[in-house]
């Protein structure tokens, strides 16, 4: 099963990666970014949501064309890194979870490639492909990495982090983490048919839950300790770990 790595403030480059395309141009618009490959991955695809220079914020993303041209370069399975907020007490920055359920709270973006001349109304009972999360599971062990299984992933609308209540509201809702970028990729991912699973990093604890402001220098700092660990688990999936 080929697959494609879509790596967001949690992984936006990989080392040594070379285009694996001639253009990001789809019917949808311009994909974020090229996507790549590196030998790291084996035959793996590597697309960077945000784009170059991290241009692009989760609302601005063409999540479209981005899971359009995956496909069209032969992807069958996506897995979608993520860096989130960790909303369930005892979630500490630095650590994986891998989300089984998502609830939806953006508007105005992109969401669906259905159209009334022929509508697709896409089972979405489990946003996370099941196989796939268990391929997810089985690297992290292998790459010696804990990853805690059940993550509810909350996707609000940004680019502002959510206020105290906000979070609250999330909570009483189920989730565990709280994030941007999970929709409405998950369900255009479904509407191609791809099997799609993410592997979220927190970066932060999600507003009124931890001490001091969320700032974003502060991400990157679990971003960069991280990202060793997270590379061993992307490589075991690849299957070159
Ligand atoms: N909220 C929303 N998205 C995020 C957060 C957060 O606290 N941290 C990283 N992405």
């Amino acid at each position: 099963m080929r697959l494609a790595i879509i790596g967001g403030t949690g992984l936006t480059a990989l080392d040594d990666a070379v285009p694996a395309a001639p253009s990001r141009r789809t019917p949808y618009g311009d994909a974020s970014a090229l996507p790549q490959r590196c030998a790291a991955f084996g035959e793996a695809l590597f697309l960077n949501r945000h784009g170059e220079g991290h241009a692009l914020l989760p609302h601005e993303i063409n999540y479209r064309a981005n899971l359009w041209l995956l496909r069209e370069l032969g992807a069958e399975a996506v897995v979608a890194v993520f860096a989130v907020g960790g909303i369930r007490a005892g979630l500490a920055d630095g650590q994986f979870v891998l989300p089984r359920q998502l609830v939806d709270y953006t508007w105005g973006r992109d969401h669906t490639f259905s159209m009334s001349a022929k509508p697709v109304y896409a089972d979405f009972t489990e946003p996370f492909t099941p196989h796939l999360r268990e391929r997810i599971r089985t690297a992290a062990n292998a790459a010696h990495v804990a990853l805690a299984a059940d993550g509810v992933y909350g996707c609000t609308q940004g680019p502002r982090l959510e206020t105290a209540a906000e979070i609250d509201r999330l909570e009483r809702d189920g989730c565990t983490v709280v994030g941007m970028t999970a929709m409405p990729e998950a369900a255009l991912a479904r509407e191609l048919a791809l099997a799609y699973a993410g592997i979220c990093l927190v970066v932060n604890p999600a507003a009124g839950r931890g001490e001091g402001g969320i700032t974003l220098a502060g991400m990157r700092r679990v971003v960069a300790s991280a990202r060793p660990k997270l590379l061993r688990v992307l490589a075991a999936l690849a299957g070159v770990g």
